[in-house]
């Protein structure tokens, strides 16, 4: 069994926090399907501390999903020792993550996410601050460097290791690159050997053979998979199964169509425990499809109708509506996806 620090997981799949996209309906869903540790997307720590409402629930997470990480940002050790401690006290979760990774010019202008790769003793000064703020496990996700002439996630991770946290993700990538382009198996090997601590490799994985190869070539002792989960949770599974020599199923179209099903109803149950006003609550179906959109994109990857289907994306305002297109995209040949569904709200 794997374990960072006092945290145990029954799968070597996580799955990366990624804004907008890992709340928490998603993340269950992903636990469901055999993820081995989830993480809020990040949060950051002065928003927290302030109270202010999207920070907070961003910050939120649910019993089912546990093991969970709250990750959180910030390039003051003060601040984020601050917010782990808020955290702590109101936040049922089993460790504080630390991102040192986001390469958003608001972020990082300020000093924060990947920033800090350019900075290795400001990084053991706020793991650090971190550890001494709380009782719960720390651990950090970074980056290869800043740009291919700051390849130096070894000297980030030792500092990651030298200042108290348990484990570390590293996105085998640069600031520069952002989320695209190769990733460096080479220096995440480095990385593995050069720290003690467990290493969760990120970075293009989509499938086990992927997971597999990476662990072969770097030796990582997990995995951390972004995009490759978006309508497709089931990848924790088959990722797990594969590393352990196991058989596994892909998912039947019944079973795709069911999921998509309740990633919407619980977004719109979700939005529906949210909603403030009125209005929120009579639109609630509606934003629910707006915020799935990004993962149907997932769901109906590789399907005859895709292209058909991702046409009328921005059309589809209902549960019924999506579920009734995407499963007419999944059972029409590409050359002649019909007519599609009937249902009002779907298109025609
Ligand atoms: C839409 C999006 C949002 C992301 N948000 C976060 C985030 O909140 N925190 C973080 O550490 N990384 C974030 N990332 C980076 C991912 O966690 C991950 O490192 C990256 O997508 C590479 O993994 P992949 O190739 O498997 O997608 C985000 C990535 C994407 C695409």
């Amino acid at each position: 069994m794997l374990s960072l620090g006092p945290v145990t997981l029954g799968s070597v799949a996580v799955l990366a926090p990624m804004a907008g996209m890992t709340d928490v309906v998603f993340r269950l869903l992903c636990k469901e399907q055999g993820c081995g540790l989830v993480y809020t997307e990040l949060v950051k720590a002065d928003a927290l501390l302030k109270g202010v409402r999207r920070a907070v629930r961003y910050a939120e997470t649910t019993p089912a999903e546990y093991p969970v990480g709250v990750q959180l940002y910030h390039h003051e050790p003060e601040v984020l020792a601050a917010a782990a401690a808020w955290v702590t006290e109101h936040i049922e979760c089993d460790l504080i993550d630390l991102n040192m990774g986001c390469p958003v010019p608001r972020i990082v202008t300020r000093g924060a996410g990947a920033a800090l790769m350019r900075d290795p003793h400001l990084v053991e000064r706020l793991v650090s601050a971190v550890v001494n703020a709380t009782h719960l496990p720390v651990t950090a996700k970074t980056r290869s460097g800043w740009d291919d002439s700051e390849l130096n996630a070894v000297e980030v991770a030792r500092a990651v290791e030298a200042a108290g946290g348990v484990a570390l993700a590293v996105h085998a990538r640069t600031r520069a690159q952002r989320h695209d382009g190769p990733v460096n198996w080479e220096l995440l090997a480095q990385v593995v050997e050069a720290v003690d601590i467990p290493v969760i490799g990120n970075g293009g994985i989509l499938e086990s053979t992927g997971a597999l190869a990476m662990r072969e070539q770097t030796g990582v002792v997990a995995v951390m998979v972004g995009r490759g989960a978006l309508g497709n949770p089931w990848i924790f599974g088959e990722i797990d199964a594969a590393w352990h020599g196991r058989p596994w199923t892909p998912p039947t179209l019944p079973e795709r169509l069911a999921m998509v099903r309740r990633h919407v109803e619980t977004a719109h149950e979700a939005n529906l425990r949210w909603a403030g006003r009125e209005r929120e609550r009579d639109d609630a179906e509606l934003r629910a499809a707006k915020w799935v959109r990004g993962h149907l994109v997932g769901y109906v990857r590789g399907a005859p109708g895709e292209r058909w289907f991702l046409r009328q994306l921005n059309d589809l305002s209902t549960v019924d509506a999506i579920v009734e297109t995407l499963e007419a995209a999944w059972t029409s040949p590409p050359s002649a996806p019909g007519p599609g569904p009937t249902h009002s709200g779907a298109p025609a």
